[in-house]
């Protein structure tokens, strides 16, 4: 399976796939073929590269549209013949236009138990509503922000005392174990989607 990682930023999860892929913890016959980046300055890019990765940068700032811009991406991801995409902390909305051409073959983390809490600062919506527990989800990326269908969840209790700077820590780090995994899951195509229910087959 030939994998593109898009980033904007710091990249840490894109650094715990890597790390996996290197340490040969999938089990399923993955390539990370491209990490691609819409920032120029994007920490990620750096860990990428210090890792021997090849990394490819497409400012969105040099589009006029966000169709243009995805344009140039769907160009690059067909170039190397790319069957999955994961995003990780990529900060770009995809439009219908791009979904559309990677139907359930577009991965996204996000650091709450979808349905609750979609969109920005999900840690800090979660924390400041005052549940008591939350989580990480990963999910197919659809046309609706964050609710694609849930491939794994992870929950994760919210402690009295801490700080929401703490949780967002110990929350990395679960992101950084389970997307690994349901990347892995997906590759090994041991699954079935019926209707929004994605079930394991193994
Ligand atoms: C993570 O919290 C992820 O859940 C969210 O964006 C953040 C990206 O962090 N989608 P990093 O760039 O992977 O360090």
């Amino acid at each position: 399976m030939k994998i593109a990682i898009l980033i904007s930023g710091r990249g840490s999860n894109m650094v715990s796939i890597l790390d996996a892929h290197r340490q040969n913890k999938f089990e399923s016959n993955i390539e990370i073929e491209v990490i691609i980046s819409n920032k120029t300055n994007a920490e990620g890019i750096i860990h990428a590269k210090q890792m021997g990765y090849p990394v490819e940068i497409i400012p969105h700032i040099n589009y006029n549209s966000r169709e243009d811009h995805e344009r140039e991406i769907i160009k690059l991801l067909e170039d190397r013949n790319i069957q999955l995409i994961v995003l990780a902390g990529y900060m770009r909305i995809l439009s219908k236009y791009f979904v559309s051409n990677y139907q359930n073959k577009i991965l996204n983390i996000h650091p709450s138990l979808l349905p609750s809490f979609p969109g920005l600062h999900a840690q800090r919506q979660a924390f400041e509503y005052g549940v008591k527990y939350t989580g990480v989800t990963v999910h197919f990326v659809n046309e609706e922000v964050d609710q694609g269908i849930i491939i794994m969840q992870e929950v994760l209790e919210i402690y009295p005392a801490e700080t929401i700077e703490q949780l967002t820590l110990r929350m990395l780090e679960v992101e950084h174990h389970i997307y690994p995994k349901a990347i892995d899951l997906i590759c090994s195509g041991k699954y079935s989607i019926n209707g929004r229910i994605l079930q394991r087959n193994d």
